[in-house]
C-alpha cells in the first residue's frame, strides 16, 4: 500500500461524489455485460449507495432486468463493489439481492465514513484488468491442477465442471454451433446484435456495445458483419444456408479448445445473481493468472429463450435437441447451464473494451 489519495471529492456534471464512492461505482462499472450493454445505474444519496437495472436506458432491449443475462452482470456488478468495498477506508455494509415491489433496485450499501479516502494503489486491483479476449488462443494443454487451484470452492448451489477431452470440446462445439445456428434466425435477436456492434472510431467512442476490432475476423469479415447487420439482407442470406457458416465461425474456438468451465446453478434469479458472483470471481482470477477467458453466452440464451416460449416455432425442433444434449453433457441434477467460459494462453492481448461515461450511469441526489 502507498500513500493515501490526496483527492477526496470528484466533481461531476451529476453532482459531489467522494473518491471513495467512486471507486466503489468504478468497480462496479468495470464489470462485463451481455453485448457490452451496462445495464446498471448506480445511485448515491450522500450516506447510501444503491445499484438498479437502468430500466430507462434498457427496458426496452433484448435482455430485461429479470433475464438470466442481466442477472448475471448484475452479479458481477456487485461481486466488484463488494470486494472494492473491502479495499477502502471505511465501513461499507451492503444488503443483496433487494427486490422491491415496482422497483429495479438490486442492492444497496451503507457507507458510514465516506469522505475517508482510499489508498493510491486500490486502483491497480485486478479487477480492472479483467476482460474478455475473443482472438485464438495458443494449443498449448492447460494443466487441471494449475486451473482447480485458481477456482473457487463451489459455492451455495452454483456448479462448475471443466471440460478439456478432445471429444468433449467436440460436443460443446456442436452445441455452440446448434445454439449459434438458431441464433442467426431469429430477427429480434440477430437486429439487436447488429445493432451493439460498433465499426467506427466514433462509435467506439460512446463507450458501449461490441468494438468490431475485438473479433477475431478474416479478411472481408468487417464488409461482411456491416453487410449482414440488416436483418432483411440476413434472411435472404440464410436461404443460402449463411447462418450455418456464421455459426460454424462461432463454434471453431471451442473445438480447438484448450479448455471450458461450464457454470451452472438452479433456474432462479438468486442462483443466477450468485452465478455471476461466482463467474466474475473466477475470471478476474483466471485474468490475474495470465489466462485469456472469453465468455459463450448462446447455449444457455437459446434454451432460456426455448423455455421461456420466445422461440419462433420453427426453431422449436433444434432447441428441444439443444436442451437434451446440454443436459446430458452438464449432468447436474436440476442445474441449468447459466455461462461457458474458454479458457487458454492467449496468443495476442485483447483490445479492451470500453466503458459509458459515468455520468451516464449515476445519479446523485
Ligand atoms: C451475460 C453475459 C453474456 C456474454 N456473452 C458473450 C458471448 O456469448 N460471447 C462473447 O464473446 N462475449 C460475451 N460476453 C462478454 C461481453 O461481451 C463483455 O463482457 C463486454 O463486451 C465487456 O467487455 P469486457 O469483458 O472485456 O470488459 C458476455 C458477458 C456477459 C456478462
Amino acid at each position: 500500500m502507498v500513500g493515501l489519495c490526496l483527492r477526496e471529492i470528484t466533481i461531476l456534471e451529476t453532482g459531489e461524489l467522494p473518491i471513495l464512492v467512486e471507486y466503489i461505482i468504478r468497480a462496479g462499472h468495470a464489470a462485463p455485460s451481455a453485448d457490452n450493454t451496462q445495464p446498471w445505474q448506480f445511485s448515491w444519496d450522500g450516506a447510501a449507495l444503491s445499484v438498479s437495472f437502468d430500466e430507462a436506458r434498457c427496458g426496452g432491449g433484448l435482455f430485461k432486468a429479470s433475464s438470466p443475462a442481466v442477472l448475471l452482470a448484475m452479479g458481477a456488478v456487485i461481486e466488484n463493489m463488494v470486494l472494492a468495498s473491502s479495499l477502502v477506508n471505511s465501513t461499507v455494509n451492503w444488503s443483496f439481492p433487494v427486490y422491491k415491489e415496482n422497483t429495479s433496485e438490486l442492492a444497496v450499501a451503507k457507507i458510514s465514513n465516506p469522505l475517508s479516502g482510499i489508498n493510491e494503489d486500490a486502483w491497480q486491483h485486478g479487477l480492472f484488468a479483467r476482460h474478455t479476449n475473443r482472438l485464438a488462443y495458443r494449443k498449448k494443454r492447460i494443466p487441471i491442477e494449475q486451473l482447480s487451484g485458481l477456482l473457487p470452492e463451489p459455492e451455495q448451489d452454483i456448479g462448475m465442471q471443466i471440460f478439456d477431452s478432445k471429444d468433449e470440446l467436440h460436443e460443446l462445439a456442436q452445441l455452440v454451433k446448434m445454439a449459434s445456428s438458431m441464433r442467426f434466425r431469429i430477427s429480434e435477436v440477430h437486429e439487436w446484435f447488429a445493432g451493439t456492434l460498433r465499426f467506427t472510431p466514433s462509435q467506439v467512442a460512446q463507450g458501449d456495445g461490441l468494438d468490431v476490432n475485438t473479433f477475431p475476423l478474416p479478411p472481408g469479415g468487417r464488409a461482411l458483419l456491416r453487410y449482414t447487420s440488416s436483418w432483411r439482407r440476413m434472411s435472404m442470406l440464410n436461404r443460402l444456408n449463411v447462418y450455418k457458416v456464421f455459426a460454424a465461425i462461432e463454434a471453431q474456438p471451442i473445438e480447438a479448445g484448450p479448455l471450458l468451465l461450464a457454470i451452472t446453478s438452479p433456474d432462479t434469479a438468486k442462483s443466477q445473481f450468485n452465478a455471476g458472483r461466482l463467474m466474475e470471481r473466477v475470471w478476474c482470477d483466471l485474468n490475474a493468472s495470465g489466462f485469456a477467458v472469453q465468455p459463450y453466452y448462446v447455449i444457455a440464451d437459446q434454451i432460456t429463450r426455448y423455455l421461456g416460449g420466445a422461440l419462433p416455432p420453427e426453431l422449436d425442433e433444434i432447441a428441444c435437441k439443444l436442451l437434451a444434449r446440454t443436459k446430458r453433457v452438464l449432468d447436474k441434477d436440476g442445474h441449468k447451464l447459466q455461462m461457458l467460459l474458454r479458457i487458454g494462453y492467449a496468443q495476442q492481448p485483447a483490445i479492451k473494451s470500453r466503458r459509458l461515461d459515468i455520468s451516464k450511469v449515476l445519479t446523485v441526489s
